[in-house]
């Protein structure tokens, strides 16, 4: 079971309202306690946060303001101590413009750093070499006036892409690994894992293909309307390669195959897989593609990655049937070595997403449910186990770029906000007058707390979840492998050997019909189900999900 730890809104140990690795440390027995066996610290590393940290300045430090490498080495200790791994978020795509490296390259085409990243000559009007354009808005280049090129960035011009056609890159971020494998890391998260490497000639991207029947949606370009990637209205999203926010609109307008999963790019991981197996490390790559069959190239499981994230089901509109096929088709077609995703730092929290409030809540443990008896590594991202919302933040709180670049209802803050672990001033986040982001509106019964001291809390159901997965051999290996029930039933089922597991995703009470056999109840999103005994048939409410075994 892993569990994502965004670490500025984790817990501030020094009253600076900054979360921060000794703040993570202390915290540690909860995850333990949850029954979290790998713990992905999001970046840590020295930053001018104009990317919430994915813009790296320097890849062997650690941010001040976080702590340092000797309080790193203290909270692996203790990790490792509880029996957690830790993965470190490792930013090969680009580093940040401040990065030693950019700043020796910018301005300088004789700089031995110049080759680190990728420069091209301005096309013949003077304009971006190329019509690519960038995840944040506009195009993916700008211009140095001092060495007359441009700099290619698939995110903000503030983050440079690196140049992996370089061997001096790849042998760089072997140093990087071996680093940090050498301190005890036990791996990492890879960011932005699908677009490391670029077509070598750049070529201008083709605008992306109407999906057939796609209704127009007057923006020149797509067939999706409200920006969900859902092109085709059957909630499931169809965009590749993006985070899918919303200034990432007019970057869904071109087919990405150019800027992203080139041929070349495994070779890297085919690479790095060498050396993650001397130190028995696990490498699990953001690899943003939702087309499975792009995904499973990356994945190769002697020389590939570890895992990857398969993020089709936070794009999805809630029905039985999307919930069903978008679990369905990332495991048949990629196969055990997915990690599931139950909600991130870039996409609204899955109570919100699924509809708000209680119900939301509800789905939310559905899709949990459902992904913790799946071949895979679960990812509870930090909160989830508390059923918790996005946060309501006043417009002048957000510090997302994509607030600043023109869309601040889709900037992604409201899911970044600060844990609250107890009732009062600073939620026992921190002793700060002010956190670095607004709590928002959290309420007693969201805290870690209230939620301990509560048996029917969602916090104990989560528990209850990851301890009945673990007991459960059939859940936690890619053996056996899942038998679906009938696809047209609101309930979601599948049987891993004896073992049922069920989330009714649907709008009316239904029953779930089994085989006779006697099973009882492991696992109920609704307490005082559990024990029960089920032979033939399971009625459940709307929003109810169980793990059954014999
Ligand atoms: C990844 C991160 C996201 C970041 C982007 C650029 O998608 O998860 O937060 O903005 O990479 O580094």
């Amino acid at each position: 079971m892993g569990y994502q730890v965004y670490v500025r809104s984790f817990a501030d140990s020094d009253g600076d309202g900054w979360g921060d690795l000794a703040g993570v440390r202390a915290r540690l027995d909860h995850l333990a306690w949850l029954g979290v066996d790998v713990v992905w610290l999001s970046p840590f590393y020295p930053s001018p946060l104009r990317d919430g940290g994915y813009d790296v300045a320097d890849y062997l430090d650690v941010d001040p303001r976080l702590g340092s490498p000797a309080e790193l080495d203290a909270l692996i200790a203790q990790a490792h101590a509880l029996g957690l791994r830790v993965l470190l978020d490792l930013v090969p795509n680009h580093s940040s413009s401040d990065h030693r490296w950019f700043v020796a390259a910018r301005g300088d085409r004789d700089s031995p750093y110049r080759d680190f990243y990728v420069w091209r000559d301005p096309a013949p009007d003077g304009g971006p070499p190329n019509n690519w354009p960038a995840h944040f808005g506009g195009p993916a280049w700008t211009f140095d006036d001092a060495s007359g090129q441009y700099w290619l960035h698939l995110f903000l011009p503030h983050q440079p892409d690196l140049n992996w056609e370089s061997p001096a890159v790849a042998a760089a971020f072997d140093d990087i690994l071996e680093r940090w494998l050498a301190r005890g890391v036990d791996g990492f998260r890879i960011d932005v894992a699908h677009a490391l490497v670029k077509h070598p000639d750049l070529p201008d991207l083709p605008l992306a293909e109407r999906p057939a029947g796609g209704g127009g949606d007057g923006d020149g370009g797509g067939g999706d309307a409200d920006g969900d990637g859902d092109a085709d209205g059957d909630g499931r999203a169809e965009v590749t390669g993006g985070i899918g926010v919303g200034v990432e609109r007019a970057f869904e307008r071109y087919a990405h195959i150019h800027d992203a999963d080139q041929p070349g790019v495994t070779e890297i991981y085919r690479r790095w897989r060498a050396i993650a197996e001397r130190h028995d490390a696990l490498l699990l790559g953001e690899v943003y593609l939702l087309e499975p069959e792009r995904l499973a190239r990356y994945v190769a499981p002697q020389d590939g990655l570890h895992l990857a994230f398969w993020f089709a089901p936070l794009h999805l509109t809630w029905s039985p049937e999307a919930v069903r096929a978008t679990l369905r088709e990332g495991l048949e077609e990629v196969g055990p070595w997915l990690s599931w995703p139950l909600a991130s730092h870039d996409r609204p929290r899955g109570v919100t997403a699924f509809g708000g409030g209680s119900l939301g809540a509800a789905r939310a443990l559905c899709l949990a449910t459902l992904v913790c008896g799946l071949p895979g590594m679960p990812m509870l991202y930090q909160g989830e186990e508390l059923a918790l919302a996005d946060a309501d933040l006043p417009a002048e709180a957000l510090q997302d770029p994509i607030a600043s670049r023109g869309e601040p209802e889709r900037a992604r803050d409201p899911a970044r906000t600060p844990i609250p672990w107890e009732p009062g001033p600073g939620w026992g986040f921190t002793d700060a007058e002010q956190p670095w982001l607004p709590f928002g509106d959290r309420r007693p019964e969201d805290t870690v707390a209230v939620q301990r001291a509560d048996p029917d809390s969602w916090l104990h159901r989560y528990r209850a979840l990851i301890a009945v997965r673990k007991a459960l051999s059939e859940l936690t290996g890619p053996e056996p492998w899942p038998v679906w029930f009938d696809a047209a039933d609101p309930v979601v089922a599948y049987r891993r050997g004896q073992v049922v597991v069920a989330a009714h995703c649907g709008e009316q009470p239904a029953t779930l019909a089994l085989d006779g056999r006697a099973r009882t109840v492991r696992f109920a999103s609704r307490r005082a189900r559990e024990g029960e005994q089920v032979t033939d048939a399971l009625p459940l409410d709307p929003g109810e999900a169980v793990v059954l075994a014999p």
